[in-house]
Formats: C-alpha cells, sequence, structure tokens
C-alpha cells in the first residue's frame, strides 16, 4: 500500500459462469491469446488458464481464470471453481434471454454461496450481433446496478471490451 511510484504484482482468481454456448471460453481465448474460434467446443469440466497484464502504474496482475462448463450435467461442479475466487464474471448472450435467466440464476447462487465480499461483474457478450439483440442493454445496466455488479457488453468475436473487461474487475482488488 505504498506511494505512487511502488510497484505491485497482484494475483487474482477469477472464475466465469453462464449458460453454454454464451462464449465464456471465447472471451478468455480472446484474451489470453488474441484469437477467436468460430468453432469452439463446449467446455468439459472446466478449463484453467492464467494472463498477466501491467496497469498503468506499473502494477501486474496475474489472473488465474476458471473457465467453467456451461452445461447443465455440470452445475454442480460450480462451487468448486466459485469458491475461493475474488472475481465472478456472471456472462449471457444478448441474443439469448434463457441465458440472462441463467446469468440471474448465477448471481443469486454467488449471493447465497459465494464468499461475502466476491466482487461480481455481469458480461453481455456476443455484442457484435446487434440485428439479433434480445436483451437490451438497459435491462442489463439495470440487473446489475440492482446487485452491486460491473456491468460491460464485449463481443469475443471483434475483442470489443475484452481487456477492459479483466481492468475494470481488478479496480476493486486495491
Ligand atoms: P460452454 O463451454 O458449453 O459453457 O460454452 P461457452 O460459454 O464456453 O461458449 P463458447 O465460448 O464455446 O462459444 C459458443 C459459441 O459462440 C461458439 O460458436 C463461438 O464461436 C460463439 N461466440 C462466442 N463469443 C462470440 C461473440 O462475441 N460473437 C459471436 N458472434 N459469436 C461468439
Ligand atoms: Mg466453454
Amino acid at each position: 500500500n505504498g506511494g505512487a511510484s511502488d510497484s505491485k504484482n497482484i494475483r487474482v482468481k477469477l472464475v466465469l459462469l453462464g449458460d453454454s454456448g454464451v462464449g465464456k471460453s471465447c472471451i478468455v481465448l480472446r484474451f489470453v491469446r488474441g484469437q477467436f474460434d468460430p468453432t469452439s467446443k463446449v467446455t468439459v469440466g472446466a478449463s484453467f488458464l492464467s494472463q498477466t497484464i501491467a496497469l498503468q502504474d506499473s502494477t501486474t496482475v496475474k489472473f488465474e481464470i476458471w473457465d467453467t462448463a456451461g452445461q447443465e450435467r455440470y452445475a454442480a461442479l460450480a462451487p468448486l471453481y466459485y469458491r475461493g475466487a475474488a472475481i465472478a464474471v456472471v456472462v449471457y448472450d444478448i441474443t439469448s434471454p434463457d441465458s440472462f435467466s441463467k446469468a440471474q440464476y448465477w448471481v443469486k447462487e454467488l449471493q447465497k454461496h459465494g464468499s461475502p465480499d466476491i466482487v461480481m461483474a455481469l458480461v453481455g457478450n456476443k455484442a457484435d450481433l446487434h440485428e439479433k439483440r434480445e436483451i437490451p442493454v438497459q435491462d442489463g445496466m439495470d440487473y446489475a446496478e440492482k446487485n452491486g455488479m460491473f456491468f460491460i457488453e464485449t463481443s469475443a468475436k471483434t475483442a470489443d471490451n475484452i481487456n477492459q473487461l479483466f481492468e475494470i474487475s481488478t479496480s476493486s482488488q486495491f
């Protein structure tokens, strides 16, 4: 907690939750490798990746990322991954009302069973699919605000707001 010129190295455990197909793995792939996979396969169980970023003030943040599987059969595994996480990123697909309901389910589960000081971000992904949008930006913003969450819309396809998502979620870690 030193002066502005001190460099710090921070480790942050982050978990992604959300319905199957919303693009969790694509968000992580975009953030970690700068790539997009239009044929991304469903995640089995969970996968782990890490990525270190430097902030403006020479602080480095190492993200330890648990990308969970959204298929229903894996739902019971989720606590293994969100337990102990500093940041939970709950993702929906802006073209899918079902996925928005599922995101709300995960927020409630985190409120009940997550760490009391967990930081939550709500993410509307696939923001590039304008013409198929079903969830207005305002709906995501309102829900996030009511629940004390960060909110951002992203596109893993175009890379829009992907780095910003990880940067904003660390702003609470200092
Ligand atoms: P599970 O592993 O089953 O939980 O799914 P997931 O949330 O990891 O979904 P995944 O990242 O595998 O993406 C599912 C599909 O959505 C793939 O066909 C992706 O190419 C596509 N997709 C992901 N992100 C975007 C995006 O931002 N825009 C568009 N247009 N398609 C996307
Ligand atoms: Mg996946």
